[in-house]
């Protein structure tokens, strides 16, 4: 079959390791008889170098016209160490999710076993953990009203969700859920929050059509303490935009390093790839990022197209590169021999 793939490598490390990525993608062109089109279109900062705009209307295009959209990264610390900057990069992401109505982020976390060692957690707390966290991406703090007040001093920001919103998001954590191990966490602040206290209440009605499902819901301070606790209890968890920002994050390092989880971000139409890392803007151009975030980011994305033995193909090929110690420095063993971004890459080509 023949996919047009809209790619986006976007800031810092991200045209290298997306770069790595495309390369796995032809490998498996080349092995199953698949034919990749890129169209390659700018986003963040390097959109707002080459045209002002961090979404510029061409981007936006190639997206909706592809099958699927890889994204490498976004950010850059020009604009990071600058508060009144009027224009930003992440303003590119946030418009893209909400132009493409990309509601939903699903980011698994999965202790990969070579990668026991390298958890901060205790071998004996972490093993076992295997869950997904649906993230709701479209909505909360993050879109609501925001301003200042006219002296200045004091601002805000609002936090808003509609039973829609809520509903749309739940249900597609359960249907999740009903394919793994029929667990369900609902995480949120009801015990503070009025947008909690929705979710809570519309979570509540939707989980009746669910009987297989077994639902908790869990404040979200606990839910931080229990992801480092008993990580492996949870199957999926479904939670408003910030908190699954700050959890995920959380949860990544649990799998031994931020550099290895890859995440979709999907909505009723397009679909969108992605590590969940950063621009990491101190590696650039260094070929020493680990590429596999994207690379399984790669997988997930032609999973979405129906291709499953090709991405189980991706994903056996990431496992061996572990099991052979075929890492970049993030993961690398102490005085071991560390890997290029490109040898990664090129290492888990010749697996497939
Ligand atoms: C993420 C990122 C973005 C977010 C930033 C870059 C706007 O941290 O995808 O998790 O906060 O959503
Ligand atoms: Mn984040």
């Amino acid at each position: 079959m023949n996919y047009t793939i809209a790619v986006l490598p976007g800031d810092g490390i991200g045209p290298e390791i997306v770069g790595e990525a495309v390369k796995v993608l032809d490998s498996v062109a080349a092995r199953f008889g698949h034919g990749f089109e890129y169209t390659y279109a700018a986003v963040g900062a390097a959109a707002i170098d080459a045209t002002g705009d961090p979404y510029p209307a061409e981007t936006d295009k190639i997206c909706r016209e592809a099958d699927a959209i890889l994204f490498g990264a976004i950010g850059d610390p020009r604009f990071d160490n600058d508060p009144a900057a009027k224009v930003r990069p992440e303003q590119g992401l946030l418009r893209m999710r909400q132009s493409l109505g990309l509601f939903a982020n699903l980011r698994p976390v999965k202790l990969h076993a070579s990668l026991v060692d390298r958890s901060p957690l205790k071998r004996e707390v972490v093993e076992g953990t295997d869950f997904v966290c649906v993230r709701e991406l479209t909505g909360g703090i993050y879109f609501g009203e925001r301003g200042r007040s006219a002296d200045g001093d004091s601002a805000f920001d609002t936090c808003t969700y509609t039973r829609v919103e809520v509903e749309r998001i739940v249900r597609m954590a359960l249907e999740l859920a009903m394919k793994r191990r029929r667990k369900l966490t609902v995480v949120d602040k009801a015990n503070v929050l009025e947008t909690s206290r929705l979710w809570r209440e519309t979570a509540k009605a939707l989980v009746a059509e669910y009987p297989e499902v077994e639902v908790d819901y869990m404040f979200v301070d606990n839910a931080a303490m229990q992801l480092v606790t008993r990580p492996s209890v949870f199957d999926v968890v479904v939670t408003e935009n910030m908190f699954g920002d700050i959890l995920t994050d959380e949860a990544s390092v649990i799998s031994g390093s931020l550099g290895m989880l890859p995440s979709a971000s999907v909505g009723s139409g397009n679909a969108l790839f992605e590590p969940i890392h950063g621009s990491y803007p101190q590696a650039a151009g260094k070929n020493i990022a680990n590429p596999m975030a994207t690379i399984l980011s790669a997988a997930m994305m032609i999973e979405h197209l129906g291709l499953d033995s090709e991405g189980a193909a991706i994903r056996a090929a990431v496992e061996k590169a572990l099991e052979e110690g075929i890492v970049t420095e993030d993961l690398a063993k102490k005085d071991t021999k560390t890997y290029s971004t490109s040898e990664i890459g090129s290492y888990i080509c010749s697996q497939i």
